[in-house]
């Protein structure tokens, strides 16, 4: 499948997140490494802001609902910079399975 532009255009190839500028933007983005994605206190320590600080640890479910509809495990909207894919259900598996292999 082709996407303009991929997960690691902004959580980094590894998935380890940072500061990214794009289009004159400039924010941040968590780390999405499995291990720190399913901590129960999961922070997004290079956040500036303090909203999505805290949530229940993501399950592959919550994952998907993140990915596709931006929405994370506490039932928040996340913020406009992360995209929503749209992707069939094996496109997903493969997205979360390769993201259980970041660690
Ligand atoms: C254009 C930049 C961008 C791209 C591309 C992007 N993300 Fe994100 N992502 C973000 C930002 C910014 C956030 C933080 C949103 C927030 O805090 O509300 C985020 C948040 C997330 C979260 C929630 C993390 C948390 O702590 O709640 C997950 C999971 C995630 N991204 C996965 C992905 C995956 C998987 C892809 C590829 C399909 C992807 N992202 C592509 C920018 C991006």
């Amino acid at each position: 499948m082709m996407r303009p532009i991929t997960c690691a255009n902004c959580h980094g190839p590894e998935g380890r997140g940072g500061r990214v500028t794009m289009m004159m933007a400039r924010f941040d983005v968590p780390d999405i490494t499995w291990g720190k994605l399913t901590q129960g206190e999961h922070r997004e320590e290079n956040s500036a802001k303090d909203e999505h600080e805290e949530h229940p640890p993501y399950t592959e479910e919550t994952l998907k609902s993140a990915i596709t509809r931006g929405i994370n495990p506490a039932g928040e909207p996340l913020d406009d910079e992360m995209p929503h894919w749209s992707m069939s259900g094996q496109d997903l598996d493969d997205l979360v399975g390769f993201i259980k292999t970041l660690d």
